[in-house]
């Protein structure tokens, strides 16, 4: 078979063709404020004076609004105000990876912008481990918004990323997560909401668009045999809550100087969690010090009345949304309900003019009241910025960074070109397109490579399906079979698409969907030469038969792996790319899905009730691949280089440490100064091949406080040559790294031995006073 090149052109034409049936409007100007040259009197408003500070502009222009006005800024498609020069604006865009128009405020046209770049779904990109990748494809993303915001196709906010742990596999959207793990979870969240925020300038209180962190908090239920997430009460413990769920909502505040918090639909211990003050004013606000706006997850102040029936009356649910913090509702009861609970005394004027602020303030941050954006920095960026070589090339980068090599048999992958001249791909996903994109946050992609296109490009390839969708309930095993026979090698392409793993939709089993293991056994059984299996999935899949047939001699997991997933697993099949990622959750078997409880939410393990507890830190029991798990064309080795056998921290005499037993103490600022340490790893290339490895340093602490058995401290990326080795570096804080969070979520440093884990390297530490 000849190259698929030609297919390129009519999937091109495919997406023009549904973009006019969709009827989206285009338009080319951007929404804004404070337009002088249309205008001029506006020139002697405070708040359209860019050179004036936020602080004064928003407090001139809270002067001037009526409280309907201010009303008007409560909610996601904000008001008009056509007497002071100000444009209507939608908050609601969404970029988790990449453009997309699931909010109301982002739209492609035919015309001008058709799609942009679609990049792996986020679960993907986290098993790069490449802190430089995450900003680097935020910035990109805000690239392309910014153009698109230019010509009136595009807001400013954006409500990504989620940063909600992925606890449980079955989870409909742990794909656009960063996995299991709080440290990479908040890493990922720091370094994305940074490329997505930063201006080129560095000017540090002006923002090129906001992010948002989201779900918060505890939200991982969508809809799992009829709990489903408008009605779900989370049930945390104090524990679990600051050293798995917080974490990563904490580093986007405090480190990534994140826009915005998004609230959640869940209940967390029986208040919904958009009207506890607690978790919004004290928390969010108060502790964490949020410089920008608290918003509602759409409709959720609706939701707290009408399904955790946590009010009597809409106006109750404005007030308690706005008493507790919130500022921004995506939806429409605060603009139906404020006015009526200022009325009743529920909430005061003064708390509307605080959301309001911090609304305007945002706004003010990202340029909407400085005139024409097409004249501010960012200004000439428009359609030929979206969907560039340079943008394309990075998604394809990202899902070669990400792509996670499970097995291989000595010899099987890297396909050798000269040998491997025909090749049998096979599969439901085989020929993907849309599920390569994942979840319901994707927008129109600039195009499609399939795994099918992206194979043919090097090789002579066979296609047949084999089933008739992924839920795979029919097979179609003759033809498969026939070409699986005939050809030099073949590629299973199975796993999952949106029709088994999305938003409101929870997994029931973990195992392969409908007769997919029957498809790839009996391809395997009649395959001529080696058989390479790829999962394309969000979750993992308990795929243990293929794991230990042995005439499966590799398997891939692609997660979803965006626009250019084919041409990335392309370039890891024939070896123009060393495999380098690891998976970010834990592969559990199917009798794991079968004995928890998914609305459970404990993360430790519980003999009492049998509960085997969640993720590497805490589950002990048998996984399919465990967390970090991931191989290369080359191998890698470690020693340790510099590490300390003892740290002592020195306490004051009157500490009451000194005078009794303790086997932790408070990690407070005045044991804390300057408690840190370095720890070298050596790591050498003793392959043949040259390519990126993840070096992840875990820690395992003594046993107190129901302590995690390991934990991830750090991870670092480095690229090596064939026989190349460096040293890795990583700074220990004691009080950051070495702490355990005990039973009331206070944060501790564990006294004793302290094991460090690298790879095969293993190193003791004792923390002493
Ligand atoms: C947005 O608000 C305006 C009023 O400011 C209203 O006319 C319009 O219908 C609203 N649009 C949506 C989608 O709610
Ligand atoms: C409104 O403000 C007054 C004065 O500070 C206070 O006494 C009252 O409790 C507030 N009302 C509400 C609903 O918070
Ligand atoms: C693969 O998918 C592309 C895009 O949908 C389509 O144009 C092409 O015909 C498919 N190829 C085969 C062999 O079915
Ligand atoms: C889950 O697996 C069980 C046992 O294999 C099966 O009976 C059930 O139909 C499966 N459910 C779904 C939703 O796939
Ligand atoms: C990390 O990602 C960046 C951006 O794509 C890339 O330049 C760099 O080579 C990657 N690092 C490693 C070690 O692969």
């Amino acid at each position: 078979m000849a190259p698929h090149f030609q297919v390129y052109a009519s999937t091109f034409l495919l997406l023009v063709l549904s973009s006019h049936w969709m009827n989206v409007k285009s338009q080319n100007s951007p929404h804004f404020a404070c337009d002088i040259g249309k205008n001029p009197i506006l020139k002697s408003y405070a708040f359209c004076d860019s050179s004036l500070n936020v602080k004064t502009r928003v407090n001139d222009l809270m002067k001037r609004l009526t409280l309907e006005e201010k009303i008007g800024y409560l909610v996601n498609n904000a008001s008009s105000i056509d007497r002071l020069g100000i444009a209507k604006y939608n908050w609601w865009s969404e970029a988790l990876h990449g453009l997309s128009d699931t909010g109301r405020g982002t739209s492609f046209s035919d015309d001008l912008v058709p799609g942009a770049t679609s990049f792996p779904q986020v679960i993907l990109t986290a098993a790069s481990f490449n802190e430089t990748l995450f900003k680097t494809i935020g910035k990109a993303v805000s690239t392309e918004a910014r153009a698109m915001y230019n010509v009136g196709l595009a807001g400013l906010t954006f409500w990504s990323p989620n940063v909600n742990i992925f606890r449980d596999p079955r989870w409909g959207r742990g794909q656009e997560t960063p996995g299991e793990d709080p440290t990479l979870t908040s890493k990922y969240a720091v370094a994305y909401v940074r490329g997505l925020q930063e201006r080129d300038d560095g000017d540090k209180n002006r923002l090129k668009v906001g992010a948002c962190c989201k779900h918060y908090t505890a939200y991982d239920v969508d809809n799992w045999k009829g709990n489903d997430r408008l009605h779900f009460n989370a049930e945390v413990t104090k524990q679990d809550m600051e050293d798995t769920f917080q974490p990563p909502f904490k580093s986007c505040v405090l480190d990534g100087n994140v826009a915005s918090v998004m609230c959640s639909y869940n209940e967390v211990n029986g208040k919904p969690t958009c009207g506890d003050p607690n978790l919004l004013k004290e928390i969010i606000r108060g502790q964490w010090k949020l410089n920008g706006y608290i918003s509602s997850d759409c409709d959720s102040i609706d939701v707290m009345l009408t399904k955790h029936h946590s009010e009597n009356t809409a106006e109750e649910a404005a007030a308690d949304a706005l008493n507790a913090g919130l500022d921004l509702n995506c939806g429409d009861s605060l603009r139906l309900h404020t006015l009526n609970a200022i009325k009743a005394g529920l909430v005061n004027k003064s708390v509307v003019d605080r959301a309001v602020s911090n609304n305007i303030a945002m706004l003010m941050r990202l340029g909407f009241f400085d005139g024409n954006p097409t004249k501010q920095m960012y200004g000439t960026l428009g359609p030929k910025d979206v969907c560039t070589p340079a943008n394309q090339e990075l998604a394809r980068e990202a899902a070669r960074q990400g792509i996670v090599l499970l097995k291989n048999k000595l010899g099987s992958l890297p396909l050798v070109p000269t040998t491997i001249k025909s090749l049998a791909v096979i599969g439901p996903n085989a020929n993907a397109t849309r599920a390569m994109l994942g979840g319901n946050y994707a927008g129109i992609p600039c195009q499609y490579t399939t795994p099918l296109q992206g194979l043919s490009a090097l090789v002579q390839t066979i296609y047949e399906p084999g089933c008739n969708n992924v839920e795979c309930d029919i097979l179609q095993l003759d033809k498969a079979k026939n070409v699986a026979s005939t050809a030099d090698a073949v590629v299973l392409v199975m796993g999952s698409d949106l029709s088994l793993e999305d938003e409101t939709k929870d997994r029931i089993n973990i195992t392969l969907p409908g007769q997919q293991n029957a498809l790839i056994s009996e391809v395997t059984s009649a395959s001529k030469g080696p058989v390479i299996l790829v999962i394309m999935s969000g979750g993992g899949m308990d795929i243990q038969a293929a794991k230990k047939n042995s005439k499966i001699t590799s398997i891939l997991w692609v997660g979803f792996p965006g626009e250019a997933g084919g041409a990335a697993l392309a370039d890891i099949v024939f070896g123009r790319f060393n495999p380098s990622g690891r998976i970010p959750m834990t592969w559990y078997p199917q009798s794991f899905a079968e004995k928890v409880s998914m609305i459970n939410m404990n993360m430790r393990p519980d003999l009492a009730t049998g509960h085997p507890g969640y993720t590497y830190r805490f589950y002990k029991g048998e996984t399919v691949y465990p967390f970090g798990f991931g191989l290369s064309y080359a191998s890698h080795v470690h020693h340790l280089t510099k590490a300390p056998n003892l740290v002592s921290i020195p306490l004051h005499m009157a500490h009451v440490c000194r005078s009794s037993e303790c086997t932790s103490i408070d990690a407070m600022d005045d044991v804390c100064t300057d408690l840190v340490f370095k720890i070298e790893i050596g790591v050498t290339n003793v392959g043949q091949m040259e390519g990126g490895h993840i070096v992840l340093l875990f820690s395992s602490p003594p046993k107190i406080h129901n302590a995690p058995q390991k934990k991830l401290l750090d991870f670092k990326k480095v690229f090596l040559g064939s026989r190349q080795q460096t040293v890795v570096s990583f700074k220990v804080d004691v009080c950051k790294h070495l702490s355990v969070v005990d039973e009331d979520g206070n944060n501790k440093v564990a006294l004793g031995e302290h094991v460090l884990h690298v790879g095969d390297v293993k190193h003791t530490l004792n923390v002493n006073i």
